[in-house]
């Protein structure tokens, strides 16, 4: 099969962003995307700028646009894509670094800014242990912060990439954390929250989101 695969590329640096296009041959339909990349950077010595770590779904760090869906490029294989065109780009809603490369710091920061690690030793709960465990599962990837339509840079509304983490560590700290953490859900996830739940069917790993947020808001409406 022939691929035409483009790409929208931007140097370090500098905001431009251009368009450059590649042929692209190969019988192997299994391909995914990210090794189509590193294919076409050896071929061509494109210099593609990417993250990636993992190559399988784990690590969270090859996230990107395909054909205006964001997925992750170890995800995406050739055989998902019913036209020979193939466009890849970085994600929207980051800014971007460099080609493919965007800066996901704010993935992090959010953490710091919701306080969510543990000061102690784990308080394990056995009674959402099902729960706890998909929760854990997030790879932070950005790509729920991507579709999300009531999340955007710097707003006060933190985005769904903070659900699987509060969930894990809400059932695993002391009673004063929870508290905290509980204002802290209300004030920056809760009341931005719009239930449009774009984050579920996008998320890589299945997380049921949906099922997270209806437990944590459970716990809200104790308090
Ligand atoms: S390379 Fe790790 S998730 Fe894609």
């Amino acid at each position: 099969m022939k691929y035409k695969i483009t790409i929208l590329r931007q140097k370090l640096n500098d905001i431009n962003k251009y368009e450059e296009s590649f042929d692209y041959e190969t019988d192997d339909l299994n391909k995914t995307l990210l090794n189509v990349i590193l294919d076409i950077n050896e071929l061509y010595d494109a210099k593609i700028e990417l993250e990636y770590s993992c190559n399988q779904k784990k690590c969270g760090a090859c996230s990107a646009v395909i054909n205006n869906y964001p997925r992750l490029l170890c995800q995406a294989k050739l055989k998902d894509y019913k036209k020979n065109n193939i466009y890849i780009e970085p994600l929207r809603k980051f800014n971007t670094i460099v080609d493919l490369i965007v800066d996901r710091s704010i993935l992090y920061n959010n953490l710091k800014t919701l306080n969510l690690w543990l000061n102690e030793e784990a308080k394990l709960n056995d009674k959402n242990n099902d729960l706890v465990y998909r929760s854990s599962e997030c790879i932070l990837c950005g790509l729920c912060l991507e579709v999300c339509p009531n999340y955007i840079q710097n707003s006060k509304f933190l985005g769904p990439s903070n659900i699987s983490l509060t969930t894990k560590i809400i059932s695993e700290c002391d009673i004063e954390t929870k508290k905290e953490l509980i204002k802290n859900y209300k004030e920056k996830i809760f009341s931005g929250c719009g239930k449009a739940l774009a984050c579920i069917d996008i998320c890589p790993k299945n997380i049921k989101l949906d099922n997270l947020l209806v437990n944590i808001n459970k716990l809200l409406r104790k308090k």
